[in-house]
This record gives structure tokens, sequence and C-alpha cells, in this order.
């Protein structure tokens, strides 16, 4: 007899099997939103004196990051949890919240594993459409139900990069039951400019027991490989969520070098500089050649071709690796991580050339 499954889990789409690529083609990767310009240095000092402690466990409970997020966002360190990557922290959330039937709302054409997790849990997950490739919180608002156990609100939204500014966030904020959480996944706000963007430490700081903010250390920062996020919300609710993480989910290397980057000033301004200077370069260069482009308030930008798939395709091809969106909800778009100058322009040029191509 096979083992007994859960149906949705066996409905969730399977993980990508391990393949080995004999390609020698340079892989230009702009596909997953990370820093160009690498690792902070200070965390990769700290890291080095750090090696030979690995055959201890870690902190379980990650005191001295906890303490350090928590005296520079001004908030309480029992107030911080962290994830390996706020990826897991999405999936506790879920573990913790839904069950079968429980409903959650977020945005159709927002980050990936909202849907996946809800569903991994038998929730159900009630996607809004975007309206202007932004969050339409009025009708996410509509969408709760007495079932609804969450909201998940990407703000930046990845993919789209687009915002939504304070008020609009706020009123939404008033307006969700006091019994639902709203999840708000920062994990772009380093890279906003916009001024009226949300801050919503005070709300924390205040005790809101029906908000979580969520961080990484995966972007702005450069740790994506090493698996680091952070959680900021009511004590009692972050006391809720840690018991059901494992208990040395943040590996050492992590904790020591989130500690380090946390006060790499230097880099963080360099890698927002970076940012702005492709964001204004790509914007440039695809508009220039007619295209359609969301310039947004993130590490990548949102272009529109033609057929997203056969572009990206033919795009991989020649070693640029990007992001197509039909997968997403969103076709005809396409999603462009910020590369070093270089890669930028090994971009730009792959994909002018695809394009005049297909219109030949
Ligand atoms: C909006 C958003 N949230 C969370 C994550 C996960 O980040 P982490 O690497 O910290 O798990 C990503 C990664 O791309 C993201 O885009």
């Amino acid at each position: 007899m096979p083992v007994r499954k859960k149906s949705f889990v066996q409905a969730l789409p399977p993980a990508p099997p391990p393949r080995r690529t004999t390609s020698d083609v340079v892989s230009v990767r702009l596909a997953a939103n990370e820093n160009p310009l690498g690792p902070s240095p200070r965390a990769l000092a700290a890291l080095q004196a750090a090696l030979n402690n690995i055959h201890r466990y870690p902190d379980a409970s990650g005191t001295t990051l906890k303490y350090a997020l928590a005296e520079r966002f001004d908030v309480r360190p029992d107030q911080v949890m962290l994830g390996n990557g706020s990826d897991e922290l999405i999936m506790l959330v879920c573990h913790a919240l839904l069950g079968e039937g429980d409903e959650a709302v977020l945005a159709q054409g927002s980050f990936i594993s909202y849907a996946r997790r809800i569903q991994a849990q038998g929730a159900i997950a009630r996607q809004v459409p975007l309206r202007e490739m932004t969050h339409d919180l009025p009708a996410m608002v509509t969408a709760i139900t007495p079932q609804t156990r969450l909201v998940f609100v990407c703000n930046p939204n990845n993919p789209t990069g687009t915002t939504v500014g304070a008020a609009e966030l706020m009123r939404f904020l008033e307006q969700v039951p006091s019994d639902v959480l709203v999840i708000v996944d920062e994990a772009y706000r380093e890279f906003v400019t916009r001024p009226d963007f949300p801050d919503l430490l005070p709300l924390v700081r205040a005790g809101q027991e029906n908000l979580l903010v969520l961080r990484t250390f995966a972007k702005i920062h450069g740790l994506a490989g090493l698996r680091l996020g952070y959680a900021f919300g009511n004590p009692d609710l972050i006391a809720y969520l840690e018991r059901v993480r494992p208990v040395f989910n943040v590996n050492t290397l992590a904790q020591i070098a989130g500690l380090a980057a946390l006060d790499d000033a230097e880099h963080l301004e360099r890698s927002l500089a970076h940012a702005t200077a492709s964001r204004t370069f790509l914007t440039t260069q695809l508009r220039a050649m007619g295209l359609t482009v969301i310039p947004g308030e993130t590490n990548f930008v949102v272009v529109a071709v033609p057929d997203d798939t056969t572009v990206a395709a033919a795009l991989a091809q020649r070693g640029v690796l990007v992001t197509p969106l039909s997968g997403w909800g969103l076709p005809g778009w396409m999603r462009v991580s910020f590369g070093t100058h270089t890669e930028n322009e090994m971009f730009v040029a792959a994909l002018r050339e695809i394009l005049r191509r297909s219109c030949r």
C-alpha cells in the first residue's frame, strides 16, 4: 500500500530535481534579486574569525543578533524573531496559524512562497488581482471572511517592485479585523525612495498584536546564501510563533554575519547607490528599445516583452538568467535583477539582439 499522503501537499508544484548543467555559457544571474556587489566585507571578516567554532551548535535563541536588531530598530528583543531566511518565517507563520479550510488573503502576482505555504497547510489562498501592478488593498479587505486567519502584503512587491504608501496601508490596517494577522513583507525596504513609505515600527513598539513585519539579510546585505531573515511583532505573537520553529533554525555563521552586516553602513550605501544607478541605466536602455518598464523601488526592474517565456529562454541560451513572470500570473512581463554594470550591459545587448531577430 502506498504511503497515505495529504492531497493538498501532493497538489503543490514539485521541487525542481537536481540537474547538472554542462553548459559552458557564462551565467549572468539576474533572476534572484541578489546583491551583485557581494556580501558585506565586514560580514566576511567576521565569518573567517568564526569558522573554527562551527563544531558547536548555534545559540538557539540568537541572543546577540536579536539584541542588536532590537537596539538598531528601537524595539524589545522579545519582539524579534529570526528565521532561516524570511522564507522560513513565512512557512512558520502559516504553520502556526493555518489549518485545513482556513483562508489567507494575498495579492495575485506577489511573492510565490505565500500561496505555496498557505496551500501546504491545507488552507485556501484567496488571491486578489493587482491594480496597476500594485496591491489593491481595498479589494483585499473585501476578500476577508470569517475564515480568514492572515493577510500578506508585500511592500515593495516582488515581482512588480511597486509599493503602497503610508496613508493607504494605515487605512488598510485599521480595516482588517483585529483577529486577522497582517504580515507585511519588507524584504526590499532598504531600496525604497518614496518619502511616504510606511514606517510600521511605531505600531510594533505600541504592541499591535495583529501585525508582523518581515525583513531579510538576503537582499541589500548580500547574505542570501547564508539564509537569514527576521521579523518584528508583538511579544505574545512572537512567543507563539517561536513555539513552532526548529530549535537551531539559524546557524552560527548566519548569526555572526548578520551582526557584522548590520553595522556595515558603507556596504549598504554602496549597494544602494549601485541599485539606483542600475535602475536608471536599465530603465533608460529598455525604454529606448520601446519597451514598457516598471522601475519599481527594489533591486530589479520589470519589463514588458512580447512573450516572456520565449524571451527568457533565449536570454538563458546566451547565459543571461532572468525571471519570466507567466508563472507568477503576470504573462508578458519579465523581472530582471540588477547585476554588476557589465552584467547589466550584457543583458541589454542580449535582449536587443533577441528582439531584433524576432522582428525580422
Ligand atoms: C518578498 C520576498 N520575501 C521573502 C523572500 C525570501 O527571502 P529570504 O532569502 O530571506 O528567505 C524573498 C526572496 O526573494 C522575497 O522576494
